[in-house]
């Protein structure tokens, strides 16, 4: 009876953490991937004419990044967006988009 109620406990947190997650799933990406160029708030512009990604529409960025991984989309920087979007899957993309449009 105990066993039961601590293996019911150990499913329970871990739905608590992983409901947790996929809400700072995106900001942590954010972090890891665009930060250091973009800015914390997206309010940094890296490229020269290029404006800044905070305040942007989700469905453009979207586009954009999509642009950037099948080569559709680009300044004369593009090279740099190029690596980046590479080590991102379509999921990972979504949300940043979505995050960095909410920043
Ligand atoms: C190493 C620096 C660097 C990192 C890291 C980086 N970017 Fe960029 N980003 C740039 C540069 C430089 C440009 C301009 C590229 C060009 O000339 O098209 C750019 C352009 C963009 C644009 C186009 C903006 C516009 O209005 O034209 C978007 C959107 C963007 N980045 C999103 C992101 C996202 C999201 C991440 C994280 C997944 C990210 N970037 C990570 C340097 C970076």
């Amino acid at each position: 009876m105990r066993k039961i109620l601590i293996a019911g406990t150990a499913v329970l947190s871990l739905c608590a953490v992983g409901a947790v997650f996929a809400g700072e799933d995106a900001a942590e990406l954010f972090k890891t991937h665009c930060q250091s160029c973009h800015g914390a708030d997206g309010g940094r512009a890296p490229g020269s004419g290029i404006a800044p990604i905070r305040g942007q529409n989700s469905a453009d960025l979207l586009n954009m990044l999509e642009g950037y991984r099948d080569g559709t989309f680009g300044g004369q920087r593009k090279q740099v967006m190029v690596g980046v979007v590479k080590r991102l899957s379509d999921e990972q993309m979504k949300s940043l988009a979505e995050y960095a449009a909410a920043l």
